[in-house]
């Protein structure tokens, strides 16, 4: 006998249901994981209008930009947008103090106008699959990870053998949950990709670094490229006869705006979350790794930055470099005031209980699972030592002081002559020309003596005594001497020169080293080095075993809460994320609004401000109300928040509506939620997004670019359905008693 259920229970039940927005989501299996939930949420579409192979999809839409960010095709004749800061680094290399288009901005005004730009590549996806059983095939649970790595090495190549693809297409294959899912794309990646235009960065950068992270924020982060095709619409190296590529789909953008509640989807590349590690992990994080780094680029940021206010020419030098900095500086204060705010080791504790509770229940869970938790927290306490060091090293020796990177690189000639004579040297000499052609541009050797004894003082004091000691002793030099000894082997050295290093580079490979040899500054930066090296290798070894260990906690995870949907870890893979436009309450009493506005803009002008100036133009626009089409009830829309769970990579993703319609940009997230990559918290977690009629409207009104507004498709979906309020309830994995299983969990 059938029992029917009347279908207001069931909505209740469905609305009773905890359902969680955060997730990073597999496109081809947004079908059986997702669907529901989306469309409860408000979507109006189908998943297939997202993913499909059989037709033009959204995804065909999407590309990984130049591997680092996110963009979007958004005309026929392939118009790419996505963030200012991530074409930054082109718009930079096309700019001198004379032609400054990060200062001024930069209009095409016609296809041949657009600038070429060598290395940058555009990457779209084709179609992706599960192909963990052919990966996994023949690894069992008692083999080693050597032996397991070895077998699974073969597979893969093997299955990539066999994916059936054009000649002009790639295929790659990914882990996912820690090696316990493999997924192959085919791929498909254009390298003619032209700068079209870019505003000022008085709009694309407003409020640079003291806004960045930050709500509420003004910035019109966005630039735009166009994709190049050969004459058959395949990819092809730059040349003057490519055309504008075709896409097989283009977003369709919607002028219709955003408010509370909507349903949003962002589509995107997010590079890398850490969403399963045990407490202890985040213990560390907090306590002890990111104070580190913070204390670093903070000595570092303020010395460049000082130089940089006094001088434009170092500004144009160093503003790429400083915004680098900076970004993960500040994101790490957030992250571990967030972790803290949010008692997320807490929380992640009370997991690890009802975890370990639930191993007890079954024999064969407590015999392979018994003890991870356990042998986790002690790697942990094994690694840390050398994971600080490591930090300080990787920070100081490669991240912050520029000569010491370069002297980093040199070396590595050494070690090519060694291993694979005259020929591997000439190869690696070729790849450090490469990275010399650009370094002496931007180099200000005032500037990094600085940074250099700073933190080469600093340095000592934290990780480095033992070695610099040892360094001293061999010189004949006493401790207070130190500083002034490596401020003469900087100021003496060949590698400031960029002269120097194109004669030492026509030398022969002996000569060559022997003159680097003989430089006071790479000797020293060699010396330290080397004696850093036993530390690294510790700490790989160890890594090693911590993620052998985490890839047995993963797969324990999803066996032992079966009934809870589980999304993988980001890792520079193509994602859906899919949320709702939300303010939120970051500490008592304080409340923000989901959007801002132009107004918001002036009140934060400040004339002349190397942040918060405001291009004429624009404040004339502001008083005039001339807004076009672009505005809302006399106001003029800047930037708005979501629940989406999205990060470093995902900037430049297109923000979509219910419909699949381009409603905006996202750039960024809110400081207090940037643990979101340990530990998403949807009271505090919101991404920031850029809407769309704010570009429109500089693009046309302000830049005076109609002529690209006019090829896109400008919609507007009328039919707009409220949606359902749905009561939320978060955990660290969603507890969504959807029976579909994320994915077969192999037996090894
Ligand atoms: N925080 C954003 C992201 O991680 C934007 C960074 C670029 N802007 C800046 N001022 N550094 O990438
Ligand atoms: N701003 C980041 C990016 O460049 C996005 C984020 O971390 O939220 O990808």
């Amino acid at each position: 006998m059938k029992i029917k259920i009347p279908i207001i229970i069931i909505s209740l039940l469905i609305s009773n249901l905890a359902i969680a927005v955060d997730g990073m989501w597999l496109p081809f299996l947004l079908k059986t994981l997702n669907e529901q939930e989306m469309q409860e949420m408000g979507m109006q579409m189908s998943v297939e209008d997202i993913y499909s192979v059989n037709k033009g999809s959204l995804k065909d839409a999407i590309v990984h930009f130049g591997g680092f960010c996110t963009g979007e095709i958004i005309s026929d004749q392939g118009l790419l947008l996505t963030n200012h800061h991530c074409g930054y680094g082109k718009i930079q290399a096309h700019s001198s103090v004379e032609n400054n288009y990060l200062k001024d901005g930069f209009w095409a005004m016609n296809k041949s106008e657009e600038l070429t730009n060598p290395g940058l590549f555009a990457t779209f996806i084709v179609r992706m699959d599960d192909v963990t059983d052919m990966v996994l095939e023949g690894v069992d649970d008692k083999m080693d990870k050597k032996e397991r790595q070895s077998i699974i090495d073969v597979n893969i190549d093997a299955v990539k053998a066999k994916v059936s693809k054009e000649s002009y297409q790639d295929v790659m294959i990914r882990p996912f949950f820690k090696g316990n899912q493999y997924i192959v794309f085919v791929t498909v990646t254009y390298n003619d990709v032209r700068l079209v235009g870019a505003p000022p960065e008085s709009i694309g950068k407003f409020g640079a670094d003291t806004d960045n992270w930050e709500w509420p924020r003004h910035t019109g982060d966005f630039s735009m490229f166009r994709v190049y095709a050969d004459k058959n619409n395949l990819p092809a190296e730059y040349s003057a006869d490519n055309v504008p590529y075709q896409p097989k789909h283009h977003l369709k953008v919607s002028t219709d705006g955003v408010k509370a509640d909507d349903f949003t989807l962002v589509f995107g590349f997010p590079g890398r979350t850490n969403s399963y590690l045990p407490a202890s992990s985040l213990t560390q994080v907090v306590n002890t790794l990111n104070p580190a780094k913070i204390d670093i680029r903070d000595k570092a940021l303020k010395i460049v930055g000082a130089e940089m206010r006094n001088d434009e020419k170092v500004k144009l030098q160093y503003s790429s470099k400083f915004a680098r900095i900076a970004n993960y500086w500040k994101k790490w204060m957030g992250e571990s005031q967030g972790l803290i705010a949010t008692h997320a080791i807490d929380k992640k504790l009370k997991y690890e209980t009802d975890f370990q509770n639930a191993v007890k229940k079954k024999r064969k869970w407590r015999k392979k699972y018994g003890n991870l938790l356990g042998q986790l927290d002690q790697l942990n306490r094994e690694i840390e030592p050398y994971a600080l060091k490591r930090d300080y090293y990787n920070e100081i020796f490669y991240r912050n002081v520029e000569l010491l990177k370069a002297a980093n690189y040199l070396k590595r000639l050494e070690s090519s002559l060694e291993e694979n004579g005259e020929e591997g040297y000439n190869n690696y000499k070729g790849r450090l020309e490469g990275f010399f052609s650009g370094f002496y541009k931007d180099y200000e050797p005032r500037v990094d003596r600085q940074v250099f004894l700073s933190l080469m003082e600093m340095y000592y004091k934290k990780v480095g005594k033992t070695e610099i000691d040892l360094y001293l002793k061999g010189k004949g030099l006493a401790k207070k001497d130190f500083l002034m000894h490596l401020g003469q082997l900087f100021d003496n050295s060949l590698i400031k020169s960029s002269d120097k290093i194109a004669s030492l580079f026509k030398e022969n490979p002996d000569k060559a080293l022997a003159t680097l040899k003989a430089d006071g500054f790479y000797a020293f930066a060699k010396n330290i080095s080397a004696a850093y090296k036993p530390t690294g290798d510790k700490y790989n070894e160890k890594k090693a075993e911590f993620d052998d260990l985490m890839s047995k906690y993963m797969k324990a995870q999803m066996e032992v809460f079966s009934d809870r949907v589980f999304y993988p870890d980001a890792n520079s893979t193509l994602r859906v994320t899919y949320g709702q436009v939300k303010g939120y309450e970051p500490r008592d009493a304080v409340i923000y609004n989901p959007s801002t506005y132009l107004k918001g803009i002036v009140e934060k002008f400040q004339p002349g401000d190397y942040e918060f100036d405001v291009p004429k133009k624009l404040l004339e626009l502001y008083e005039s109300k001339d807004f076009g089409p672009y505005g809302e009830d006399g106001k003029m829309p800047v930037c708005f928040l979501g629940t989406n769970h999205t990060t470093g990579g995902n900037s430049g993703s297109p923000v979509l509506d219910a419909y699949g319609n381009l409603i905006g940009l996202n750039f960024d997230r809110v400081w207090e939620g940037t643990m979101s990559d340990l530990n998403y918290d949807e009271t505090i977690c919101r991404n920031i997004m850029v809407d769309i009629r704010y570009i429109l409207f500089v693009v046309d009104k302000f830049a005076g670019a109609g002529h690209l507004v006019d090829e896109m498709d400008l919609v507007h979906p009328k039919i707009k359905k409220k949606p359902k309020k749905i009561k939320m309830n978060y955990g660290p994995v969603r507890t969504k008693k959807a029976k579909a299983r994320i994915m077969k969990t192999p037996e090894r």
